[in-house]
């Protein structure tokens, strides 16, 4: 079955009201296929400057984090409404950055998921492990405790509302790609534990592949059977590099 393919940008704490214009104007004037996806993930004060300067039906914005509560005294924090109420569609949950410095533990990010599954946003959970784990032969059980407990709160039925993000972290910002083949395996691996609980929704979810993809290793990655695009960083935020990278799926 052909999936939905998706490259999103996560911009991080970078950017600012230039890139917006800079980024979009590429962006907007590019085709894209009809099952394809971009979506841009800038820092929360820039999402709505993006969403009005989309033109381009295949491009949809994206928050990097959300609270899990509906509204309240929490002060900085954002809601999954506040973003529907821009028109947005995608959140980040789960980054690794968020798990490392933001105290994000898997639990805490089913609750996220739960909650932007609820109020119509689509989570693109990230997962991954560390190099210590891989090292230890700790990468499947790693990956299973980050999913089980967002299978455990939203059931397997809401995964064809999510987008799973396989991000190393030793990849991320290193330089030091997953080779094509460890990618393959590990998103293999990803879909075969989904299908363990339904076999008929694992098909269905888009798993995208981050960590130091570039304009020139992004078409062997996203060429393997079980990458359906990329969560991208550093290049997200060079036009033409990520240009490239959207067209590439
Ligand atoms: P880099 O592409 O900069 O390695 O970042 C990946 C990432 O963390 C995307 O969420």
């Amino acid at each position: 079955m052909s999936r939905q393919t998706i490259v999103a940008a996560n911009w991080k704490m970078n950017g600012n009201s230039d890139l917006v214009t800079e980024i979009l104007s590429g962006l907007n004037e590019q085709r894209f296929s009809d099952n394809h996806q971009v979506v841009i993930c800038p820092p929360a004060p820039y999402l709505a400057a993006v969403q009005s300067a989309i033109t381009n039906s295949k491009i949809a914005t994206g928050a990097q984090n959300i609270n899990e509560n509906e509204k309240g005294a929490y002060t900085g924090e954002i809601s999954a409404l506040m973003l529907k109420d821009l028109q947005v569609q995608y959140a980040i949950l789960g980054h690794s950055e968020r798990r490392a410095m933001f105290h994000d533990s898997s639990e805490l990010v089913a609750e996220k998921v739960a909650y932007a599954l609820a109020s119509g946003l689509k989570p693109i959970l990230c997962i991954g492990e560390t190099e210590e784990e891989r090292e230890a032969g700790e990468t499947e059980s790693r990956l299973t405790s980050q999913l089980a407990p967002v299978i455990a709160k939203v059931g397997i039925e809401k995964f064809k509302d999510v987008v799973v993000a396989y991000e190393p972290v030793w990849a991320i910002g290193t330089g030091k790609t997953a080779s094509a083949e460890i990618a393959q395996q590990t998103h293999e691996f990803i879909r075969g534990y989904l299908a363990s609980f339904d076999a008929d929704v694992a098909q269905t979810v888009p798993l995208l592949y981050g960590g130091s993809v570039n304009a020139k290793n992004c078409e062997e990655l996203f060429a393997q059977a079980d990458i359906d695009g990329g969560l991208i960083g550093g290049a997200s935020l060079k036009i033409e590099e990520f240009k490239k990278i959207c067209q590439a799926v």
